[in-house]
């Protein structure tokens, strides 16, 4: 296979999410990375891109130089990695994709419903791909998890309860700091902070896994530090196309939990229990038997586990090996469509827009729903409803 080109926009020096999408990008030798506008700042953002192996006229001062630059070239990256703040997420990934490049946009896709239809129309009338970066999806033991549900180890599943809750903004003497304050204000966050953060990543595992589109939800968010306008705590509840009742938790000021994904799902002949700390052990327990801890990497996995799967046995893969996963689907489809072959069908796994766009409005319903007591509100798009 001829390496595919790769840019990314954000991900500068010192950014959260940048190293792991260059790790992710470059395990499998599938992409070269070859141009960027790493940084809010021009000249910062193209020193840097030269400092990692960039070429001058490919380290762009802005992502609007980037789109010209790239569109000119007849060598123009295959994929566009959006790993910048939130709000900027909808222009440049809409730019992108109206140009003819194939996106992956980081999570939160849109800051709102209609922005996010709008990436869905784009992408359809473009032909081209627009991915999203549930990143944890690609874990080995997740896609495993997917596929027992898949198969029927369960039977029906009955309920599905997911966590994501941290600590990492508990401190109410950080109230006040310019790095924490900015998620908790609606100016520059949205109209959700933690929910929109984190949860939606929990809630778009119980879709992964469950196999089951989330249907209406009833939210309860708290300001636990009151000084912030937006949630950094809240409990959703809600129901799933499949009849799967869930549970979600999310929070930023649980003290003691550091990244604290958890995803565990319940159906009549068994539960399983996944935690993203420890990743390479999933907890099965079939009904009346005992706990078993299956590990990755061991024999007679599923396929979609062991395609997910890089090391023998006993050596812990970690997150950027997740995400490597979401870059070697995207590679297999890519590739597919420039040789115009079928993709292997195993590469789909990856999400897209449409998991974008569901995730705004879980989003937006959960705000409604929590500012009317927790009534329960429709959580589709309008353009999904039936
Ligand atoms: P960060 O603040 O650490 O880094 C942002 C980077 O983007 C910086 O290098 C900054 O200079 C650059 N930047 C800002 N505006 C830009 C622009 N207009 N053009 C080019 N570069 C620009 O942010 P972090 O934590 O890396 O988050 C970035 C995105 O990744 C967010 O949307 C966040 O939600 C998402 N994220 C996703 C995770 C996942 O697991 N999928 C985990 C962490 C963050």
């Amino acid at each position: 296979m001829n390496k595919l080109n790769w840019g990314m926009i954000g991900g500068g020096q010192g950014s959260q999410i940048g190293p792991a999408h260059r790790l992710g990008s470059g395990l499998d030798g599938a992409f070269s990375f070859v141009a960027g506008a790493l940084d809010h700042n021009a000249d910062a953002g193209r020193a840097y891109a030269q400092s990692l192996g960039i070429a001058p006229d490919r380290a762009y001062g802005d992502w609007r130089e980037m789109l010209a630059g790239e569109s000119a070239r007849p060598d123009r990256v295959d994929l566009v990695t959006v790993a910048t703040p939130n709000a900027t997420h909808f222009e440049i990934t809409k730019a992108f994709l109206e140009a003819g490049f194939h996106v992956l946009c980081e999570k939160p896709m849109t800051m709102t419903v209609d922005e996010g239809e709008q990436i869905v129309r784009t992408a359809a009338a473009s032909g081209k791909i627009c991915a999203v970066n549930y990143g944890y999806t690609g874990y080995s033991l997740v896609r495993h998890m997917r596929a027992m549900v898949a198969r029927g180890d369960l039977g029906k599943v009955r309920l599905v309860v997911a966590e994501f809750a941290h600590g990492h903004h508990a401190n109410a003497a950080d109230a006040d700091n310019p790095r924490v304050r900015w998620r908790y204000d609606p100016a520059q966050a949205g109209v959700s902070a933690q929910f929109a953060d984190c949860g939606i990543h929990a809630l778009h595992m119980a879709s992964f896994v469950t196999g089951q589109e989330v249907e209406k939800l009833s939210a309860d968010f708290a300001s636990c530090i009151e000084s912030r306008v937006l949630e950094d705590d809240a409990m959703v509840n809600f129901r799933m196309d499949g009849g799967a009742v869930g549970r979600l938790w999310t929070s930023s000021v649980a003290i003691g939990r550091q990244h604290g994904l958890t995803i565990q799902v319940f159906g009549e002949t068994g539960g399983l229990r996944w935690a993203q700390e420890q990743p390479n052990q999933l907890y099965w327990t079939p009904v009346g038997g005992r706990v078993q801890i299956i590990e990755r990497g061991e024999a007679n996995l599923s396929p979609e586990a062991d395609r997910a799967s890089r090391v023998t046995v006993g050596h812990a893969e970690g997150m950027p090996l997740a995400f490597a996963n979401i870059y070697s689907d995207l590679a297999e489809m890519i590739s597919a469509a420039k040789q115009r072959r079928p993709a292997d069908p195993a590469a789909a796994l990856c999400p897209t827009a449409l998991d974008g766009l569901r995730s705004m409005a879980a989003v937006h319903g959960a705000v409604r729903s929590a500012s009317n007591n927790g009534e329960w509100v429709d959580a589709r798009p309008p353009m999904l409803r039936d």
